[in-house]
C-alpha cells in the first residue's frame, strides 16, 4: 500500500516507517528535513503549516493510506485536505492523551492570581490543539467522505526518543548522585512502547476499518513510577537512593518541573480496553519492554543530556538538605 507519514521522520515516525517498509509497503515521509527518513522511503520536504509549499509536494499524489503524526492544530489538517488532487485514502491522526487534562479550570468565583502564567502552560496549549486538531478531522471526515481514526497515546517509551527523558532518569543514576521523586513517585504510570505503536499502525493500514473511530493505547498494567525507575536501575547494574519532596516544596527551592519528565501531571494515565476489544491490541508488559529500551539506551548514550539536567547541582543541594 501506498502510505503518506507526516512527521514519518520522528521518534514516532521512524518507528512506523521501519516497521511498514519491513511489511513490505511504500512509504513516503513529509517533514521540514531536519532528520533524514528510513532508507527505503521517499522523502518530501515542506512545513505544513505553509499551504504553497505543501501544495508544491502533494499536489496531485494519490495514498492509499496517510498516518499523520505532526498535526497539532485544527488548521494543520484543514490546510492538508486543502490539497488540490491529492488523495490521501484512509487517514489515521496522532493524538495524546493530553486532550482528557485539558479539561480543568479555576472554580468560579475567580480571583485575580487564576489568570497567572503557569509553568504548563505549553502542554495546556499543546492538548488544546490536539484537541482541535481531533475535531476538525472528524467534522472534516463526515463532509468530505473520508475513513478516519484518531489514536491517542500517553507518553511513549522506545528506542530513537530524541525527548530523552528515559536517559533523564539514566544519566542521575550513572552519576549515582540522589534521585528527587516528587511525592515519593507512587503515583500510577502507564506509558506506551514504541515498538506496540507501530505494530497497530501497521495494523491499521493493512487490516479492516476499526468500528470506532477514536482508541487510547497504553501498556496493559499501571506501575507506579518509582517501580518502573527501579527496574530500569535494574538493568544499569544501580542502585540509586530515591528521595522524596513535593512539588510545592522542590519548586520554592527554585527547581523546574523538567527535572523529572515521567512525573508530572501532564503524563495522562489511559484505559486500553477499547483497543484491546476492537483493535486486538495487547500492549507490551513494562518488565518485557523497559529493559529493551533500557539496553538500546544504555548502548547508544546520548551526547547530550535532558534539558531538566542543567538544574542538577541544584537537585542535589536539596537533596543535601532532605538528607
Ligand atoms: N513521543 C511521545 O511520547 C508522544 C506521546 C503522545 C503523542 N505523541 C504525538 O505523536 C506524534 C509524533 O511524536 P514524536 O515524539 O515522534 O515527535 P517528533 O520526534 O518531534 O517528530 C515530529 C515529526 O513531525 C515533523 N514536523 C513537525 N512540524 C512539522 C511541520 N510544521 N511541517 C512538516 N513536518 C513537521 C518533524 O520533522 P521536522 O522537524 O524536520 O519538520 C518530525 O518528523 C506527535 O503528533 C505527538 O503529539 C507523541
Amino acid at each position: 500500500l501506498r502510505t503518506l507519514l507526516l512527521g514519518g521522520t520522528g521518534f514516532l515516525g521512524g518507528h512506523c516507517t521501519r516497521a511498514l517498509l519491513e511489511a513490505g509497503h511504500e512509504v513516503t515521509v513529509l517533514s521540514r528535513g531536519s532528520r533524514g527518513p528510513a532508507t527505503g522511503a521517499e522523502s518530501l520536504v515542506a512545513d505544513r503549516r505553509d499551504e504553497r509549499a505543501l501544495a508544491t509536494v502533494l499536489e496531485g499524489r494519490r495514498f492509499d493510506r496517510t498516518v499523520d503524526l505532526a498535526a497539532y492544530e485544527g488548521s494543520d489538517v484543514e490546510r492538508l485536505l486543502r490539497v488540490p488532487e491529492a488523495s490521501l485514502g484512509r487517514y489515521t491522526l496522532i493524538s495524546t492523551g493530553q486532550v482528557y487534562l485539558v479539561t480543568r479550570c479555576p472554580r468560579p468565583p475567580y480571583r485575580e492570581e487564576d489568570s497567572r502564567y503557569t509553568y504548563d502552560h505549553a502542554n495546556w496549549q499543546y492538548g488544546i490543539g490536539k484537541r482541535r486538531a481531533e475535531r476538525t478531522l472528524l467534522s472534516l471526515a463526515s463532509t468530505h467522505g473520508m475513513r478516519v481514526v484518531i489514536l491517542r497515546l500517553p507518553i511513549v517509551v522506545g528506542e530513537e526518543d530524541a525527548s530523552l527523558r528515559l536517559w533523564a532518569y539514566l544519566e542521575r543514576m550513572l552519576d549515582r548522585g540522589p534521585i528527587l521523586l516528587p511525592d515519593g513517585g507512587r503515583r500510577p504510570v502507564r506509558f506506551l512502547d514504541a515498538a506496540d505503536f507501530a505494530r497497530v499502525v501497521v495494523r491499521l493500514v493493512e487490516g479492516p476499518m476499526p468500528p470506532g473511530n477514536i482508541y487510547n493505547l497504553a501498556q496493559p498494567e499501571a506501575v507506579p513510577l518509582r517501580a518502573m525507575l527501579e527496574q530500569i536501575a535494574a538493568v544499569a547494574g544501580e542502585r540509586p537512593r530515591f528521595l522524596e519532596a513535593s512539588w510545592e516544596d522542590l519548586e520554592r527551592e527554585g527547581l523546574e518541573r523538567a527535572f523529572s519528565p515521567f512525573a508530572g501531571p501532564w503524563a495522562s494515565h489511559l484505559d486500553p480496553s477499547r483497543a484491546r476489544a476492537e483493535l486486538g491490541f495487547a500492549g507490551t508488559p513494562v518488565e518485557e519492554y523497559l529493559p529493551r529500551v533500557t539496553r538500546w539506551t544504555l548502548e547508544h548514550r546520548p551526547e547530550r543530556s535532558h534539558p531538566g539536567y542543567a538544574q542538577r547541582s541544584l537537585e542535589l543541594a536539596i537533596a543535601g538538605r532532605l538528607g
